[in-house]
Parts: C-alpha cells; structure tokens; sequence
C-alpha cells in the first residue's frame, strides 16, 4: 500500500485552507504576475523581506478540478502564511511551463512549484533548478524523465483507473449486465493523469474481456469531452453501454452531447456514466442519478508543499513522494467496497450529506 498524506500533520492547515476561496483561476496573487505569458513576469522577486518566495507553474485553467487547486495554492501561499506566491497559468502549453520555470529561477525565488502538463522532457530545466539551488516541488501529476526535484505530492492516477475498472465489473455484476461496450474519453495526451488512468481502466477491461471501442483525447474539457460524445454518438450509435470520462468536466460535455443525441444515461439510462475529480458539482450530478459514479482526484496539495517546505527550511529531509487520500463516490447503494491492489476500499454511497461534506 501506498504512504498516505497522513504521514503529515496537516488537517488543521487544510482546514483553513479550504476555507474562503476568491478569485480566479489563472489570477496573480499577492505580489504576482499573471496570466499565460512565457516570460511569466512577477512584480517582487527573489527573497522579499521575511516571506517566502515560491513561484508555482500551474498546468492552466482547463477544468474545475484546476481551479481548485489554484485557489488552495493562492490560500496556502499568501502574505499571511509568511509566502510571496508568484503564479504562471501556462494555459497547457509546455513550452510557456517552461519559460515560466526559468522566469521564476531568473527572479531567484526561494522554492518552484511545477504541475507538469506532460509527464516527459524535464531533466535539463530541472538541472537548471538544481544548478541555480532552488528545490523544486512537483504537485499532482508525475514527472518520469528526472529525479532532480525534493518532493512530488499528488495522486495513484492508475489505482484511480483500477478503482474506476473494480467498481465497474461489481456494478454490472449486480446489475446483471454481462456485456460492456465502453467509450472513453481520455484527458491531455502525455499528462500522467491520462496516462495512468488508461492504463489502470485497460488493465481491468483486459482481465474482463470487455470490449473499448474507442478511446480519444477530450483534453480534460467540457468542450473537449462534448465534441468527442458527439462524435462518439455518430460512429457508435445503439453499440454503447459505458462511458469513461477522465474528468467531471469532459462528463458535463459528454451528458449535453447524450441529450442531444437522445441517448439516455445514469441511474436510469441506458448508458452508465463514470468520471474522475469528484467536484462538488459531479457528485451532485451522482446524488441525482444523472451520472453512476465519480472517483475522486484529490486537488488540495498546497497544505502539504507548505509542509515539504517547512521540513527544508527546518534543514529537514522531506519524503520523496506523497499520495493524497481519495474516495469513490457511487449513486446507488449496491457496491459498498471494491479491492484494489489488494486493498479493501470503500465505495461512497452519494447522499445529500455526503454531498454537502464535499470540500470543493
Ligand atoms: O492532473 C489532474 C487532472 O487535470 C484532473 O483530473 C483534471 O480535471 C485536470 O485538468
């Protein structure tokens, strides 16, 4: 099993994070530029004063679950909490992370945060990180071409896709439905979160004999995920009884392209409808049925890289990777635990206080 967050003694400071959330995602923050530029010019830079400068490169603004994340960063990181928060939304373009990256090691920031929009491409900036002694934090999705970083905190993007696959098959199981026909529909091409969450789904389909029948990229949009249902529902018409979003927010697209196409889903369609994230407004879609389940990605890392971040500052050694705790989240009360990587997990039944405990 993996190590949980729960290593660290976080809650009271996750707590308050989560607390008042204003602004937008994409927004400068407290002494900090903003916007999608490669030059991702700051006001402030270096140390100032007594607070803590750290420049975070934020993959962009694509879905709810980003804007979650930004928001928790911009809680976490403020003047307050002794932090000059400099921010880049590189709008998924890897080359501005990039120039963002060597932006905040040009201002001399004391930490860099990176959420790397792909998974490869990383040793030669991340050398320059080390060359100019600034640690670097990776939050949520995994860099696999360089270990030159203190810390990663971010989620078992596969284990989410193996939980998604074991409900699966217990569902159908308690439905009576021996046959599946699935529809995904993929995040950002070379993103660890697509990448993992394919392989875990595949991994289960494959043990089961089910057939995927197709498997496109929606870009972790509503848009993204609207276009390829609409394109899902002209090529596959009548031969469907699953779809797979990678996040809530290509499953909102995914439902308007279904209703346009009279193809009906949830609890009481013909089709069983599945996404990743588990933001609030999703798990009020499964409250009411509209959607089966959501399994839920965890956006609130910033309390913990103020953890990693205080462990170096006290000449401590941080813990190289940190998983952040997830749930899955069902509409009907019929799968209350699946197993996972030999784990026994339980399966949320979504009722109006499950919904109303939701953080974001
Ligand atoms: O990397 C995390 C993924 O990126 C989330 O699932 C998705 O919503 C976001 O855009």
């Amino acid at each position: 099993m993996k190590k949980k967050v729960l290593a660290l003694t976080l809650g009271l400071t996750m707590a308050l994070s989560l607390a008042a959330c204003g602004g937008n995602t994409g927004s400068s923050t407290s002494g900090a530029a903003s916007g999608s530029g490669a030059d991702a010019s700051t006001s402030g830079s270096g140390s100032s004063g007594d607070l803590i400068t750290v420049g975070f490169a934020q993959v962009g603004h694509e879905s709810d679950w980003r804007t979650a994340s930004t928001k928790s960063a911009e809680e976490v990181f403020s003047e307050e909490n002794g932090y000059e928060l400099l921010f880049n939304d590189a709008d998924n373009d890897s080359a501005v992370q990039l120039e963002a990256i060597r932006s905040f090691i040009q201002q001399g920031v004391d930490y860099i945060i990176v959420d790397p929009i792909v998974s490869t491409g990383w040793d030669s900036i991340l050398t320059e990180c080390e060359d100019a002694g600034i640690p670097v934090i990776v939050i949520d999705r995994t860099i696999d071409d360089s270990d030159k970083y203190v810390s990663w905190v971010g989620s078992d993007f596969k284990t989410e896709g193996l939980a998604c696959g074991e409900w699966l098959k217990a569902y159908a199981e308690a439905k009576g439905i021996s046959e599946i026909n699935a529809l995904v529909i993929e995040g950002s091409t070379g993103a660890s979160a697509t990448i993992g969450r394919t392989e875990g789904f595949k991994e289960i389909a494959d043990r089961e004999g089910w057939t995927i029948l197709d498997s496109q990229n929606g870009d972790f949009t509503e848009a993204g995920g609207q276009e390829v249902m609409e394109s899902y529902c002209q090529s596959y018409a009548g031969q469907f009884n699953v779809v797979i979003c990678q996040n809530d927010n290509e499953a909102y697209g995914a439902m308007t392209a279904m209703d346009a196409a009279g193809v009906t889903y949830g609890v009481d369609g013909d089709v069983i409808i599945v996404s990743f994230d588990s933001n609030k407004p999703a798990v009020q879609h499964v409250l009411e049925g509209n959607m089966n389940a959501t399994f839920e990605c965890n956006p609130m890392a910033a309390p913990f890289v103020d953890e990693v971040i205080k462990q170096l500052e006290a000449g401590e050694t941080p813990e190289k990777e940190i998983y952040m705790e997830e749930s899955w989240f069902a509409a009907e009360d019929i799968v209350s635990e699946i197993t996972v990587n030999g784990e026994a997990m339980p399966v949320i039944h979504v009722t109006q206080e499950v919904l109303d405990a939701r953080p974001y």
